[in-house]
């Protein structure tokens, strides 16, 4: 038997009244916004895969680059016994270091998506039987306990996915962090960095339509869990630059003046025409501003390293 484990810490209704909460908050209010960790059904991890492999897309294969380039690096500055990662989703890049880190012990891979999750995390088990695999089914934005692995700990956060966090989010994510961490243990922290709006733009509105088709999933999603009638061909996928808060934000533009049902709700949200849900926000990073809320929040920046191009970047930090 692999020693493979897969742990909830919110049981599936919490989830579901998690999903209930956001859908009323966000859609009563103004502007109407939806917090992008509901795009990852099955069918979203699904569409988010493909998205990794469009040719517009660059930071999948920037961070991979840098992990293919620095596992060594990162694994002997981590020494890492314990290798924690967020938002694992296919744990796909997570090899390089998995391979590079000769003392691990345990694996704790921690995903919204169950289907991404154990798809992983049971492949993986099978292959290293000497590594225990735990998965845990868990929104690391919220409340977050390890189970009782060896230290050090290296927690990584890929992706650049802290960029869909607002800044008052992030701070207040990175000290959750760090109070996960004893000191010594690490971060590694995937950030995609400002760079040429038509480059960003171009990578979250693919001529493909993927992304499109990812940003309506999220409709698809309250539709079958709160069995609201939203047409998801209603609406239009858009994506700009805030060049202010230098971050990318998805949208989704009402074609028309329509009103959409969530009987689970009790609510009947009405749509002007044109008028637009905010359905992600995708900070892009400078080193300066990454070293800065690491320190604020009791992290140590140690290394930062980069793609060939400076597209994107990984830092590490120690915890102090
Ligand atoms: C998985 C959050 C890193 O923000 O680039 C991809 C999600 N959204 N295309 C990102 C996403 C649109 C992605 N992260």
């Amino acid at each position: 038997m692999s020693p493979f484990r897969l742990s909830r810490t919110l049981p599936g209704d919490a989830m579901e009244a998690a999903l209930r909460a956001d859908v009323l908050e966000g859609l009563t209010g103004t502007p109407k916004t939806l917090p992008p960790k509901w795009f990852y059904d099955a069918r979203g991890s699904e569409l988010f895969e493909r998205i990794t492999e469009l040719p517009e897309y660059y930071p999948t294969r920037a961070e991979r680059e840098i992990l293919a380039d620095r596992a060594g690096e990162i694994a002997a500055a981590a020494g890492a016994r314990t290798l924690v990662e967020l938002g694992s989703g296919s744990s796909e890049k997570t090899r390089y270091l998995l391979d590079a880190l000769t003392g691990l012990r345990a694996y704790v891979p921690v995903d919204v998506s169950e289907s991404a999750l154990t798809l992983a995390g049971r492949a993986l088990a099978a292959e290293r039987p000497e590594l225990r695999v735990h998965a845990l089914i868990a929104d690391f934005t919220a409340g977050l306990t390890l189970p009782d692995t060896p230290g050090p700990r290296l927690l990584v956060f890929l992706g650049g996915t802290i960029g869909n966090l607002l800044p008052a989010e992030r701070a207040a994510f990175l000290s959750s962090v760090r109070a996960l961490l004893s000191p010594g243990d690490a971060l590694l922290l995937g950030t995609d960095l400002v760079k040429d709006e038509e480059v960003l733009v171009r990578a979250y509105d693919d001529a493909a339509g993927v992304t499109a088709a990812f940003n309506k999933n999220v409709l698809t999603v309250i539709n079958r869990e709160l069995g609201a009638d939203f047409d998801p061909a209603a609406f239009d996928h858009v994506a700009l630059w805030d060049a202010r808060r230098e971050w990318i934000e998805m949208r989704l533009r009402s074609r028309t003046a329509q009103t959409v049902k969530v009987p689970a709700l009790g609510l009947a949200v009405d749509f002007a025409a044109g008028e637009e849900l905010r359905t992600e926000v995708s900070a892009k990073f400078r080193e300066a501003g990454v070293r800065g809320e690491l320190s604020a929040a009791g992290l140590e920046p140690a290394r930062w390293w980069t793609d060939g191009a400076g597209r994107f970047a990984l830092s590490l930090s120690v915890a102090r």
